[in-house]
């Protein structure tokens, strides 16, 4: 299908495609990179982390490669290759009822197979990272299958070397995961434990209780419009956090922070809240009420309301804290 139409996206932003094309198979990928060889190319999963600031002047592609397969097994556990433009929650709720675990915690997040491998998403303890084997792709310049591995993919918190180095050179065709059929629960995150209520920790129930937490604090994509969390959590150094501590006469009990490889990670949530932004409003955008690491659009917000509000906070929480917010939102 080639076409110009709207863009897909869970902030429910409209942008318009100049051409707006899905594949089914390699072979009609490979057609189309042909056939737009001199164009702008970008390619979306689900639209769940993209913010349209304007029409998109040139080609979207969209995998419609949906299959899964069992690949290697034994008696620990399976490997699964699925095509990227699985919906990632109906793998998992599938792989769950086979009693398989490795993916539960990842629940209800919006989004395709192929989009979790660039962005490595994340979840309740678990990220993508933790389940992927290998991340099959086409190079879009020869039109070659590659084979990657894990450590090939170079992933980080939400991130990967297909957001960096490789950006724009390669396109995930399937992804292969490993699940195991021993029993793994990751029960650790927040209050998932206190979740299950006692009950036993299946991959099926401890599904049902990360989507619980999930409604309770995030917005469904389908009521109103969002990208889930608009920031990563910030991760600053021992030394920043105790001059922090200092500036806002707080003891480490009251600064919610978890300590990372990489230095202090401090939810950025918590930052957003402590200045005053929760509920608060720029033209259709707003900050969530129950998770404020969250811009929704409220049924009318223009691309500029959200990255006005999301400067706006960016910016109060630069003068109070000296820390600097990325968005993990991708700007288009
Ligand atoms: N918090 C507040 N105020 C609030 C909400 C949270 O201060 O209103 C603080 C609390 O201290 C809480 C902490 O933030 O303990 C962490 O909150 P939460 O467990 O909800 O997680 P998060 O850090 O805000 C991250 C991911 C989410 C993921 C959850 C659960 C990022 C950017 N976000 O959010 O991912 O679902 O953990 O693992 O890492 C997404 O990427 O789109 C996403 C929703």
């Amino acid at each position: 299908m080639t076409e110009k139409r709207l863009i897909p996206n869970t902030f429910g932003i409209p942008a318009h495609a100049r051409v707006y094309a899905e594949y089914t198979s390699l072979e009609e990928l490979r057609a189309l990179l042909q056939t737009y060889k001199s164009e702008r190319l970008l390619h979306i999963g689900a639209g769940s982390n993209l913010l349209f600031t304007k029409d998109f002047d040139g080609v979207v592609l969209h995998s419609r490669i949906c299959f899964a397969r069992a690949l290697e097994e034994d008696a620990e556990g399976v490997n699964i290759e699925v095509g990227a433009g699985i919906v990632m929650d109906d793998l998992i709720a599938q792989v769950a009822d086979m009693g398989l675990y490795g993916l539960e915690n990842l629940s209800h997040i919006p989004g395709e197979v192929g989009a979790s491998a660039v962005q490595n998403v994340g979840a309740y303890g678990v990220e993508a990272k933790d389940v992927i084997r290998e991340v099959h792709a086409v190079a879009v310049e020869s039109g070659e299958e590659c084979v990657f591995s894990n450590a090939d993919c170079r992933f980080g918190y939400r991130d990967s070397i297909f957001k960096n180095e490789w950006k724009g050179q390669y396109i995930i065709t399937s992804v292969v995961f490993h699940l195991s059929k021993q029993p793994q629960p990751r029960l650790d995150y927040g209050n998932l434990r206190q979740a299950l209520a006692g009950k036993e920790p299946t991959p099926m129930n401890i599904r049902e209780a990360v989507i619980a937490i999930r409604k309770q604090k995030l917005p469904e994509p389908a009521e109103l419009g969002s990208a889930g969390s608009f920031f990563k959590n910030p991760i600053i150094s021992p030394e920043h956090f105790q001059t922090i501590l200092q500036q806002e006469q707080k003891t480490e009990a009251e600064i919610p922070h978890f300590e990372t490889a990489d230095g202090i990670k401090i939810p950025a949530a918590w930052l957003i809240e402590q200045c005053g932004w929760k509920g608060k409003r720029q033209g259709g955008a707003q900050v969530y009420e129950k998770q404020p690491l969250v811009i929704v659009n409220t049924g009318n917000a223009t691309a500029q309301d959200i990255i006005t509000l999301a400067a706006d906070i960016t910016e109060s929480i630069e003068k109070r804290f000296q820390i600097t917010l990325h968005p993990e939102v991708n700007y288009i």
